[in-house]
């Protein structure tokens, strides 16, 4: 019998059948065969309510959600909560304390995280990619609020927007979105490595070569450097000590990629982001500096140094080069040629995995001359 909260009539049809039993026994003599039929009843009537209470109260669908997210549950596959950005990241920045191999059946995943404006014109590129792989990525997509996603329920976009809100360039509500992604993310204990891709991302490589290249990585992939000039320490404010003094301000590219640890660090940060968000405005681009930053002092001898998303900035100027139609795959060609980077302490690998930036019509040419 499947337990159920009894309802106030239910208890009182079933207290019925004992004041019968009484009524019955004292008054008729020739009524204790009756009675005693009524009593049986009533004893049926008794052990079902307390079996019934017994087998626990129903469960109440909220603590039931709240439970979910806690553990960060494959179940937990749809983006239909509405927290606030304090509940999320509070919730994802949970990390189990005993120690040891974790007891349950899994495969690590990648989390692919698109930060985009809104549609994803590279997205047959990427379905592409993605075929044949579901059990070892998740995807995670965040537009503008206002963006209505339309993708059909077959791709694997579709159902993988997080809720979402404005993010502005170079402003700390771009950083909110990526740890919003991250958090998301992270209540997925199945995501090993962190991604993160823009809408103007390609992949490079097959996906069975890019899933190892990154779980087997003892490195994770954040851009850090230090630029002596005015866009490095040039924009390096001196209120910002003493949690960042100048020899530690780093300068990096905004697209990384973040092991399990690292991105729990991002998300529970609550010593780097009060300073960066009031002091590193334009011409400070805080997404260019704040992850670097943190990451190099509190992670360096994890960091690989480098991106793995190449981009294009010889044509000079404070934009990358923007490849489409006619150049993507001279771009890509050149790209995917690049051998000269360490990977786990080893010369002579792949550099990039991805890369940017591709206009939408460059969508023919790299579908044609993928790898995969
Ligand atoms: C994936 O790419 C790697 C490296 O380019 C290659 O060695 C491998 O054969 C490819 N696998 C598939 C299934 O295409
Ligand atoms: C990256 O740089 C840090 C020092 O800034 C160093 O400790 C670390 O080993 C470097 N990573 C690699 C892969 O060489």
């Amino acid at each position: 019998m499947q337990s159920g909260k009894m309802t106030i009539s239910q208890a009182a049809k079933r207290e019925w059948p004992a004041k019968l039993t009484k009524v019955l026994c004292l008054l008729v003599i020739p009524g204790m065969l009756i009675g005693l039929v009524t009593s049986l009843h009533f004893m049926d009537y008794f052990r079902d309510g307390l079996l019934q209470s017994f087998s626990g109260a129903p469960v109440q669908q909220e603590e039931h959600d709240i439970h979910v997210h806690m553990l960060g549950s494959r179940e937990y596959q749809s983006f239909h909560h509405k927290m606030p950005d304090d509940e999320l990241l509070w919730r994802a920045s949970m990390v189990p304390q005993r120690p040891g191999k974790i007891p349950i059946p899994r495969t690590p995943k990648v989390a692919f995280m698109f930060l985009t404006v809104g549609p994803l014109p590279l997205a047959p590129l990427w379905e592409r990619f993605f075929h044949g792989h579901q059990k070892l990525f998740n995807i995670y997509v965040h537009s503008l609020p206002a963006f209505e996603p339309d993708e059909a329920p077959s791709s694997v976009f579709f159902g993988r927007h997080i809720p979402s809100q404005e993010a502005k360039w170079g402003d700390i509500s771009m950083c909110d979105a990526e740890r919003r992604l991250l958090a998301n993310a992270l209540l997925d204990y199945d995501n090993e490595r962190f991604v993160l891709l823009s809408e103007t991302c390609a992949p490079l490589w097959n996906f069975t070569f890019s899933y190892n290249y990154l779980i087997k990585s003892h490195y994770s992939f954040v851009g850090v450097f230090d630029d002596p000039g005015p866009f490095g320490r040039g924009r390096y404010n001196e209120r910002m000590l003493p949690e960042v003094t100048l020899q530690q301000w780093r300068k990096g590219a905004q697209w990384f990629e973040v092991n399990r640890e690292l991105a729990i660090y991002i998300i529970s940060d609550m010593k780097y982001y009060p300073k960066f968000q009031e002091f590193c405005r334009p011409a400070c681009y805080v997404d260019e500096h704040y992850i670097p930053t943190m990451m190099y002092i509190e992670f360096a001898a994890q960091l690989a140094n480098r991106s793995l998303t190449a981009v294009d900035w010889s044509r000079g100027g404070s934009h990358p080069g923007i490849y489409g139609h006619h150049d993507a795959q001279q771009y890509l060609n050149r790209i995917r040629g690049d051998q000269g980077c360490m990977y786990n302490s080893e010369p002579g690998h792949i550099c990039f995995l991805f890369a940017r930036k591709f206009a939408p019509n460059s969508l023919g040419p790299l579908l044609q001359h993928s790898s995969f």
